[in-house]
């Protein structure tokens, strides 16, 4: 059973392949970002704290998004993989997924990271604000996000490359041919898991 984590900056495409990988592989896709603004738009106790974080472009707690992907884990059928999309953020969220997935009886295939430039990523961004609603899709938030990222995030693929699990696509280019690389690099992974 494969589980996958999708990884990289904001706007790098980890939605728009994570989609594509997880119909192909038979996945479940699981985006943080996405839980999160359900929570919001539903007014839980939880979408209220998220809230107050996403709008500054900041990262919500590592204990509110655990406690999230741990109900999310019980829930999910024990023989059905997961594609984690916007989680881990930080390190110990990553030291909280490894336990997640002992836990749960589960281990991590690997960990898939789209490289994609910051310029591009403002710009894919700021045109995404212009349609997704989203109140964090604006330039000012978006260079938040994007030092966060470097600040909080990124070292997260160190501790992925230390386990032996990272792997890395070009996320620049057409859709469907960074979908072929992201294919070339797990289609690997799976034969190396049977
Ligand atoms: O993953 P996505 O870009 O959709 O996440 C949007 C926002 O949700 C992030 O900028 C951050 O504020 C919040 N988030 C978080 N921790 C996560 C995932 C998302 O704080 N693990
Ligand atoms: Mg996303």
């Amino acid at each position: 059973m494969l589980n996958l984590v999708i990884f990289g900056p904001p706007g790098s495409g980890k939605g728009t392949q994570g989609v594509k990988i997880a119909e192909k592989y038979s996945l479940e896709h699981v985006s943080t970002g996405d839980l999160l603004r359900n929570a919001i738009h539903n007014n839980t106790a939880e979408g209220m704290i998220a809230k107050s974080f996403i709008d500054k472009g900041e990262l919500v707690p590592d204990d509110v998004i655990i406690d999230i992907m741990d109900v999310f884990m019980e829930k999910l059928p024990i023989d059905k993989g997961i594609l984690f999309d916007g989680f881990p953020r930080t390190v110990a969220q990553a030291e909280a997924l490894n336990g997640l997935l002992i836990d749960h009886g589960r281990s991590l295939s690997a960990l898939l990271n789209l490289e994609v430039e910051n310029e591009e990523l403002i710009e894919r961004l700021v045109l995404r604000g212009q349609t997704s609603g989203r109140s964090d899709d604006n330039e000012e938030t978006i260079k938040k996000r994007l030092e966060v990222y470097e600040a909080q995030t990124l070292p997260v693929l160190d501790y992925y490359k230390k386990k032996g699990v990272y792997k890395s696509v070009k996320g620049v280019g057409d859709i469907e041919e960074i979908f072929t690389n992201i294919c070339q690099v797990l289609d690997k992974v799976v034969e190396a898991e049977v």
